[in-house]
C-alpha cells in the first residue's frame, strides 16, 4: 500500500527505516510531548515492527506509513490511521515529522491524506485525533484539515512526571463530503 500527496510519498515501513526514524526521534524538540526521554535503536526497532506487523492483518484495520519526500529517499516522519478493529466505523489518525522539517505543512498534508483515505476508501463514519493541550502545532494541524474540537480531557495523560490535559478533535463523514 502506498499513497501520494503533492509533496510526499506515504509508504509501508521496512526494517531498513530504523536509522532514519532513530535520527529524528532522538531530538529534544521531538521528545517534548512524548513519555520517552530518549530513544534507543531497540526502541525504534520495536516501534517499526508494530507497523510492519499491521501490514499482515487480514482484514487490515491499522495503517502507519513512512513519510518520504517525493523525488528523494528521505524519510521525514510518519502518519497513520487506526481502527479499533476490523468492524469499527471510526478510526484515529496520528503523525510526526522530523523537527528539521517542521513548519512546511508536511504534517497537514499527510493528515489530510489520512482523512481522504479514511472517508473515501475505508468508508469510515468518524475520524478523531487527540493531542495534549500544550502541543499547539499538532492542534493547528487538526484545525487546518478541518477537524472540530470535540472535548477537552482534564489530566488525561501521565508523562514526564505529571498529568497533562488533552483535546479530542473529530470529523464525521457528512462534514468531509460536504466540504469536498
Ligand atoms: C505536530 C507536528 C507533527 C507538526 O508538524 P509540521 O509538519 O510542522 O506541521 P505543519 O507545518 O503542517 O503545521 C503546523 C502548524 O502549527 C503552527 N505552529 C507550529 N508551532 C507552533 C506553536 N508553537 N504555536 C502555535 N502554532 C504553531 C505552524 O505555524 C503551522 O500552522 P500554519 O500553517 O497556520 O502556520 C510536529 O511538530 C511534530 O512532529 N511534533 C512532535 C510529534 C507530535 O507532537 N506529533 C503529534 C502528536 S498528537
Amino acid at each position: 500500500m502506498m499513497r501520494t500527496t503533492e509533496r510526499l510519498i506515504l509508504r509501508e515501513f521496512t526494517e531498513d527505516d530504523c536509522p532514519a526514524v532513530l535520527a529524528y526521534q532522538n531530538d529534544f524538540h521531538y521528545l517534548r510531548f512524548y513519555p520517552w526521554d530518549e530513544r534507543t535503536e531497540q526502541d525504534v526497532r520495536t516501534f517499526i515492527q508494530v507497523f510492519i506487523d499491521q501490514q499482515y492483518q487480514k482484514p487490515r484495520f491499522r495503517y502507519q506509513f513512512a513519510m518520504v519526500l517525493k523525488g528523494t529517499d528521505q524519510l521525514i516522519g510518519n502518519c497513520g490511521i487506526r481502527r479499533g478493529g476490523p468492524d469499527s466505523s471510526e478510526a484515529d489518525i496520528g503523525y510526526e515529522v522530523a523537527a528539521t522539517h517542521w513548519g512546511h505543512g508536511y504534517a497537514s498534508e499527510a493528515a489530510h491524506e489520512m482523512l481522504t483515505f479514511g472517508f473515501e476508501e475505508l468508508h469510515l463514519n468518524r475520524i478523531w485525533a487527540t493531542c495534549i493541550v500544550e502541543n499547539t502545532a499538532s492542534a493547528r494541524v487538526l484545525e487546518k484539515i478541518g477537524m472540530q474540537l470535540e472535548l477537552q480531557l482534564k489530566e488525561h495523560e501521565w508523562m514526564k512526571g505529571r498529568m497533562w490535559d488533552a483535546m479530542v478533535y473529530g470529523m464525521f463523514k457528512d462534514e468531509w463530503f460536504t466540504k469536498q
